[in-house]
């Protein structure tokens, strides 16, 4: 149910979901310092309780339950307002603070990110706390970059504001930088190389599911079977190509990553809609961006 601006502020403080656009993906947002609010976006996306949330904020001066560290600080000025880039910190957490423990889900840590995104960031300011939001989809779905997506996903009773298709069309990156060691919990658009710029960078493996239940393996699936790397369509496979391999549709006939990174989500969405058989996806270079388009693809694609 698509709401406007002023319906969105009234359901927030009212402790209801609202489904809200972001550059990377839609987001189910609500009140991250009510257990009532936080509740009811786990109820919505049928999500493991395990899995905690990232928390949005607009500004860096209000996250006063987490620990900032200079070099944490310099990181979030750096990506949030220099390069307003699409990224999640993870930092510890204070002790006494006002976070739902659900969204947490009892971890000692806080995943904060600020929306690149005008519609996000005058809700945030409006609003005298901070938004929990997971991507707007039943959990182990595909992350919906369109108000109808968020329908189709969550239902068409979910309110939801209008805010055209994602810019990024892929979650965050999410950076953990407890102990000021630069660890990638999550690929997205902002890489490795930038991130190396400030030391060390580690990617902790996606079997590390307690540091970061979204590397679970199997994730953002369709529901027909997915075939990666495949040039050429077989039997009655939906192919998804990029380049010069055509397909039924195309993810990027320029084989620009930026614009396959923005159209994956919803063409595989649409493959999975009107395919008889199985989904066939063309190989993808894997670096820079490609490197989270094919993150996201292999967990696609992995079998149950
Ligand atoms: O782009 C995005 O990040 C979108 C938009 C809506 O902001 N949100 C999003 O949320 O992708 P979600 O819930 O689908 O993914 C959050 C990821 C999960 O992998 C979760 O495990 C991880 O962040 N996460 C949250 N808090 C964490 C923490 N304290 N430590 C480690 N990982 C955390
Ligand atoms: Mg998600």
């Amino acid at each position: 149910m698509i709401v406007n601006f002023q319906k969105a502020i009234d359901l927030l403080h009212a402790n209801q979901p609202v489904a809200i656009p972001t550059e990377t993906v839609y987001g189910l947002a609500a009140n991250a310092f009510s257990d009532d609010a936080v509740g009811k976006i786990y109820a919505y996306k049928q999500r493991p309780r395990f899995n905690p949330l990232i928390i949005h904020v607009a500004e860096i001066e209000v996250i006063t339950w987490a620990a900032i560290s200079p070099f944490a600080l310099q990181l979030m000025q750096e990506f949030w307002l220099k390069r307003q880039a699409s990224i999640s910190f993870v930092l510890p957490l204070k002790t006494n603070h006002p976070i739902s423990l659900l969204a947490l889900a009892g971890l000692d840590t806080v995943a904060m990110r600020r929306p690149n995104h005008k519609i996000a960031i005058d809700l945030l300011s409006q609003l005298n706390f901070p938004l929990a939001a997971p991507s707007a989809n039943k959990s182990n779905h595909i992350s919906p970059t369109t108000a109808n997506l968020v329908e189709s996903s969550l239902g068409e009773m979910v309110p939801v504001i209008d805010g055209g298709s994602c810019q990024i069309g892929l979650e965050s990156t999410v950076v953990s930088l407890v102990n000021d060691n630069i660890e990638i919990l999550r690929l997205g658009s902002v890489t490795q190389s930038e991130l190396a710029e400030f030391g060390n960078v580690k990617i902790v493996s996606h079997t590390d599911a307690i540091k970061a239940p979204g590397m679970l393996k199997r994730h953002y699936a369709p529901n027909h079977p997915l075939y990666l790397n495949i040039t050429k369509k077989i039997d009655d496979m939906f192919l998804i190509g990029f380049g010069k391999i055509q397909g039924d549709l195309n993810l990027s006939e320029n084989a620009d990553l930026n614009q396959a990174a923005r159209n994956l989500f919803a063409y595989l969405n649409m493959a999975d809609q009107q395919t008889s058989g199985t989904i066939g996806i063309a190989p993808i270079p894997n670096f820079e961006l490609g490197e989270a388009i094919n993150d996201r693809l292999c967990r696609a694609a992995e079998k149950n």
